[in-house]
């Protein structure tokens, strides 16, 4: 397919020679035909005289028309579209007058989105908690917001937004922007700070509200309202650390929305209104860190956005980063870098599985000239990135000197976007007049960013609470079932993150002794995983059951498997399941008669993943 744009592969948008300021959304709601109909008015700076034309990206939508206004006057555009490739988009050309004059341009395009618009979800009321009301919500990052309009869909451009939005007055509608009004099914936002079109979002239901703060909320569907405030009750704490870390707050509201099942992600940082996954409501606060994940892009990534999605560890890794060290300010060292430990067994297991025949993939920077970024989505970006930021952070001496720096960058590149070598730059410019540079040298950059496989160089960290969790794994892997129920280490009380670290650990072991029903049974009683609430600890113990082949456990898995659509838990647990020859066609036909309550991309990408897709 080749690079679609010279700034990003995957746009045709031609950001150096025009750019948006402001879009003005009207859209009209269609549950019946799961559709929007109405018109963007974008906003163009035009960065040069006599442009032959706009170029936008779209992907399956339908342009009714497109017109020029100035003062008065609506001058119809010609437009045509092209170009298409597969999973990516197509090109939208708006050929422009001859002599067309730089500076600003308004163009209105009215449209209407189609029923399978990669970047929405359209749920029957059977497929909510309520089971009375219809909902919709969006998906846009990375590269969906095109189906939703037609736009310059990369995040190498940034433009505020307003919109009006009319929808069955019986539902709320939330967008990722301030609300300025609602009245009788209309409602109206407004984004006043420049943001990528990655980070346009909307989702309708039937929603209530909790306050968690004074300019937060909690949003979700009633039945599960009281559990997600009190799960989230310490949003305003990790507010208010994120703020000590990074600088003022500038997006106004924080407001957190508890997602269907079938959103397909673990949370997404849409401004103002983080959207999340019910997955991680476990009843004891124990994977609400993802809401410090989430809020932390409110400067990486929302503030300081990757330029293309190639250097994707620009928001990912600075953004875990930054989580780090929120938890350790709430929690202590221990528990920081335990999550920093946690995080490296994962990027094992997505090294080991997910991308075992991909190497190139396992690279910090990737190239995205021949495929998509759905296509590369791993944990890489994520640990590595932070990985080689605390590196940095070590040689330079410490957070009381790197941090310091962290927000002359953030400060130096808020409301743009950046790639890699800006990173470095402003990192070896800030520092070069100190002591500090020689230090500096030491970074072999080209390893950091284009080596394949494990972090180059890990950190020591403090292994306090790590401990218990390796010598777990070695224990259930290499004793027997009678050594186990002697061993006094296997009946320590252990927390939940421990717990979660040593079943990861254990899925590592290529040999696992007596991996059968009876282990597995003293397992699921030793550590109460019948009871149990924690998505990461049923994942990893339903893999355990899988490896364990054990068929017995299959309804257990497939109610896992429909529980939840969250690509991080059912990519694995179906290309698990594909490979025990007795459950390939349970799963397959399981697969066949869910995929159509998961997102496009979900179920695409499950799909790709079991070679089910016509190449
Ligand atoms: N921005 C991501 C989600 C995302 C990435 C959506 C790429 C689409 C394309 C979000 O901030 C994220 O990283 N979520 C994580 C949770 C986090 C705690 C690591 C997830 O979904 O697992
Ligand atoms: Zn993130």
């Amino acid at each position: 397919m080749g690079r679609l744009g010279t700034v990003d592969p995957n746009s045709y948008a031609e950001p150096d020679r025009v750019t948006t300021v402001h879009s003005s959304l009207k859209w009209i709601v269609d549950f019946d035909n799961t559709k929007l109909h109405g018109s963007v008015t974008h906003r163009f700076n035009l960065l040069e005289s006599d442009l032959p034309a706009i170029i936008l990206d779209v992907r399956d939508i339908t342009i009714k028309d497109v017109v020029i206004l100035s003062n008065n006057n609506s001058t119809p555009v010609n437009y045509f579209i092209t170009d298409s490739v597969v999973d990516i988009g197509s090109k939208l050309t708006l050929e422009l007058p001859e002599g067309t004059v730089k500076g600003e341009l308004l163009v209105q395009i009215n449209y209407e989105t189609a029923n399978t618009a990669s970047g929405l979800l359209w749920l029957t009321p059977e497929q909510t908690l309520g089971k009375k009301h219809p909902y919709m919500f969006s998906q846009c990052q990375p590269i969906h917001a095109r189906s939703l309009l037609p736009c310059q869909d990369t995040p190498a451009v940034k433009f505020t937004y307003d919109s009006s939005i009319e929808h069955p007055k019986e539902l709320t509608t939330l967008m990722s922007a301030l609300v300025l009004g609602r009245n009788e099914g209309i409602s109206s936002f407004e984004q006043p700070i420049p943001i990528p079109a990655y980070l346009l979002a909307i989702a309708i239901g039937k929603l209530v509200t909790r306050p968690l703060g004074p300019n937060s909320n909690v949003w979700g569907e009633e039945d599960i309202i009281e559990e997600a405030a009190e799960e989230f009750s310490e949003t305003l704490n990790m507010l208010k650390v994120a703020t000590d870390i990074c600088g003022p707050y500038v997006w106004t509201q924080y407001d957190l929305l508890v997602m269907p099942p079938s959103f397909p992600y673990g949370g997404m940082e849409n401004p103002c209104l983080t959207f999340v996954t019910p997955t991680v409501i476990a009843g004891d606060k124990s994977l609400a860190d993802v809401i410090a994940h989430e809020l932390a892009h409110s400067w990486t990534g929302n503030l300081v956005t990757n330029r293309n999605f190639e250097h994707f560890w620009l928001n990912e890794g600075f953004t875990v980063f930054i989580e780090t060290k929120i938890v350790g300010r709430m929690r202590g060292t221990k528990e920081k870098d335990f999550h920093m430990i946690r995080i490296l067994t994962e990027l094992r297991e997505c090294i080991r599985t997910q991308l075992a025949n991909k190497p190139e993939l396992t690279k910090l920077v990737v190239d995205l000239s021949n495929c998509g970024p759905d296509d590369v989505f791993s944990v890489v970006p994520y640990v590595k990135g932070s990985i080689f930021l605390l590196y940095i952070e070590d040689l330079v001496g410490g957070p009381e000197v790197f941090e310091p720096f962290l927000l002359f960058y953030l400060q130096k590149y808020a409301y743009k976007s950046v790639v890699s070598d800006d990173f470095k730059s402003t990192l070896e410019e800030y520092f070069s007049k100190t002591d500090k540079q020689n230090n500096l040298k030491k970074i072999d950059w080209n390893l950091w960013l284009n080596q394949e496989g494990m972090p180059p160089i890990i950190p020591k960290f403090d292994e306090t609470l790590a401990n218990i969790s390796k010598e777990l794994a070695l224990l259930w892997s290499s004793k027997k079932l009678i050594e186990l129920e002697n061993n006094e280490t296997v009946k320590e009380n252990i927390s939940s993150h421990q717990l979660i670290d040593f079943l990861g650990r254990l899925i590592e072991y290529e040999d696992i002794v007596d991996l059968n029903e009876e282990k597995i049974d003293f397992l699921e009683y030793t550590y109460n995983l019948k009871n149990s609430k924690n998505s990461e600890v049923k994942f990893r113990f339903i893999r355990l059951c899988i490896r364990a082949k054990l068929m017995n456990r299959m309804d257990d898995i497939i109610a896992f498997a429909n529980s939840n659509f969250r690509m991080k838990f059912c990519r694995p647990i179906y290309s698990d399941l594909v490979n025990w020859p007795e459950a390939k066609q349970i799963a397959l036909m399981n697969f066949d008669s869910v995929k159509n309550q998961m997102m496009t991309l979900c179920s695409q990408t499950i799909s790709k993943d079991l070679d089910l897709l016509v190449k």
